[in-house]
């Protein structure tokens, strides 16, 4: 996934492209390059690494003053972080930058080689350069519509044409693309954080659509390339929000705005009283029968405390899937089955594929997503947004624990609809769904102590998780968040498995994380505890604070404020994002940017 950037307007477009660049880094970061049409003359500068390499190459580079430019971070999908491969791509008289991936590159590389044309690198990006300088005689509109229909794949495109020297020429399809409207200048990002300093005003171009600026302002032809009027939104982020703040890394900050989101995404739903929870985005639920719940990574995790609170309350089976599993699976759907979609970003390939193999079998998608105007939220039928605001660290924190919040209130919504819980039972969750954001300052208030915990452990080659039921999903969770940002390696057991072979990675020092928010199951994951500290383990305890031992049998405890325990899982995974956080910072890795990930994983 990478991050495009494009302006005209009355500011230095080389200005504005570096430091919207800065504000998509989440999306890619190997390799930066900018391109400024100054006259008609494009000026191409660009560069492998962080984006300091590519301002010390500007700074040599003496640019002429342009007001118009496209930019791009890499995250490489054909061809290694390399200059000859980062973008912007030439290809006579067309300059542009891509995000996303054209599969069918190969083919019509070999055919435009055998025409003659000379390809200088490994990307399938070059391919659509060299297909646009191939059919533009004196028209970009019409040469753009000619490639498109050569390529298959993703892509949003931000396009220079060199005699069209203040237009940049933008289109997309899979690969996210908006457009800002400020005062006489234009701005186009894959995400709204790169132009919040200039404008909250954005357009959502829509796949086939062209938008044409030019001079600061914008125009957008239709696919049959009519003019066409569209709807200018407004972001509900600031600029503020989507800086630091402060804090020395987004991740640190995201994690102590956790209670902020989950207060934004709970309170809205709740304020009208239990009786009419979710019920302005989940209108008839009666018809569902089986749940299908799809995601990757921490989104999945989420959809395991899904799927527990939702055949605990309201007796609907769920299955848990993992996207880029299930896309290729062949589910056995039936009437009454709907699909619970869940995604930060609203554009990670495998999930959208999701999204796309439901529509073709008319299955209702229930999205919960963070990105407003995102493709998974523009493609489903029903949208649960989650309300963090900008979350911009790779490791998602306050975005996942507001799914979970979204997954609660959904499973106690369902149960009311099928009277399978009690009205008593309800009110207690429905109580405790509102004393969340307060309870989860309670929980960073003890930011130290896990600080602590993670420095005790950070030379640890191994760290393990175990829990039973939910615990075990809030283990996933907390062992993805340690093994992405720290590079420790890390698992998740459900507890009552270690005694079938796991349990022989124990040794001497060997630190477990035990955590027990259910108290049906706490008496066997201590056992299971014991029985790890018997190995040798050292063992940190989990529990709420009327749950704290009178025997000391753990080396350390991290005691959780006492809530209704069907909603604990929100706050059991705060300190262990604390700890993996702690863990990265005194490794030293890059926690905001981990090695080889990225914030919204757009390729397969
Ligand atoms: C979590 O910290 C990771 N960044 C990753 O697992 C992420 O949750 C996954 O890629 C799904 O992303 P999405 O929610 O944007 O679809």
């Amino acid at each position: 996934m990478c991050g495009i950037v494009g302006y005209s307007g009355k500011r230095s477009a080389a200005d504005f492209l570096i430091n919207g660049l800065k504000k998509l880094e989440y999306r890619g970061y190997d390799s930066a390059g900018i391109a400024v049409n100054c006259g008609g003359k494009i000026v191409t500068v660009k560069a492998e690494g962080r984006m300091e390499n590519l301002e010390r190459k500007l700074a040599q580079a003496a640019l002429p003053e342009a007001f118009c430019g496209i930019g791009h971070t890499r995250w490489a999908t054909h061809g290694e972080p390399s200059d000859i491969n980062s973008h912007p791509h030439s290809a006579g008289r067309v300059t542009l930058v891509h995000n996303g991936i054209i599969e069918n590159y190969a083919k019509r590389k070999q055919h435009l080689e055998e025409k003659g044309r000379v390809f200088v690198s490994q990307t399938d990006t070059e391919v659509i350069a060299q297909l646009l300088d191939y059919y533009y005689a004196d028209n970009p509109v019409e040469a753009i519509q000619k490639t498109l229909t050569k390529l298959r794949g993703s892509y949003a495109l931000a396009i220079l044409f060199s005699d069209r020297p203040d237009t940049i020429y933008a289109v997309r399809k899979d690969s996210p693309l908006v457009i800002g409207k400020g005062k006489d200048e234009i701005c186009i990002a894959s995400d709204i954080p790169a132009f919040l300093s200039v404008t909250k005003d954005y357009y959502l171009l829509e796949e086939g659509e062209i938008a044409i600026v030019r001079n600061g302002d914008v125009r957008f032809l239709d696919e049959w390339g009519n003019e066409t009027v569209k709807q200018l939104n407004t972001a509900t982020w600031n600029f503020e929000e989507a800086e630091k703040c402060g804090y020395k890394h987004f991740m640190l900050k995201e994690m102590h705005e956790e209670p902020k989101s989950l207060k934004n995404t709970i309170y809205p739903r709740i304020a009208d009283g239990i009786d009419h929870i979710l019920e302005k985005e989940l209108a008839s639920t009666e018809s569902i029968r089986r749940l299908y719940i799809v995601g990757c990574g921490s989104a999945m995790h989420a959809g395991l405390l899904g799927k527990s609170a939702i055949e605990s309350l309201a007796h609907i089976p769920c299955s848990v899937e993992i996207a880029s599993e299930f896309r290729y699976g062949t589910p056995l759907f039936a009437d009454g089955d709907a699909v619970v979609l869940i995604s930060q970003s609203g554009e990670t390939a495998d999930s959208l594929a999701v999204l796309k193999l439901a529509r073709e079998k008319g299955v209702p998608v229930i999205a919960i997503v963070n990105v407003v105007g995102s493709s998974i939220a523009r493609g489903a039928d029903i949208v649960l947004y989650t309300n963090a605001g900008p979350e911009i660290a790779v490791a998602t924190t306050k975005a996942y624990t507001a799914q979970v919040a979204v997954l609660y209130m959904m499973a106690l919504r369902l149960g009311i609809d099928r009277k399978t819980v009690s009205r008593e039972r309800a009110e207690q969750i429905f109580e405790a769904l509102k004393q969340l954001p307060e309870k989860a300052e309670e929980v960073l208030a003890n930011e130290t102590e896990y600080q602590r915990m993670a420095t005790t452990y950070r030379n640890s080659h191994d760290l393990f998780f175990i829990g039973r039921g939910q615990d075990w999903a809030i283990c996933c969770e907390g062992s993805l968040k340690l093994k992405e940002i720290s590079y420790m390696h890390s698992e998740a057991y459900a507890a009552g498995e270690l005694k079938h072979g796991t349990i022989s990675l124990i040794e001497e020092g060997v630190p477990v994380i035990a955590i027990s928010t259910t108290a049906a199951l706490r008496e066997k994951t201590i056992s299971n505890l014991k029985e790890v500290l018997a190995r040798g383990a050292h063992v940190i305890y989990e529990c709420p604070a009327s749950a704290v031992p009178e025997q000391k049998f753990y080396h350390d405890i991290i005691v959780l404020p006492d809530i209704d325990e069907s909603v604990m899982p929100i706050l059991a995974i705060i300190p262990l994002q604390m700890i993996a956080y702690y863990t990265a910072v005194d490794r030293g890795s890059d926690v905001d940017k981990p090695r080889n990930l990225a914030k919204s994983v757009t390729v397969e």
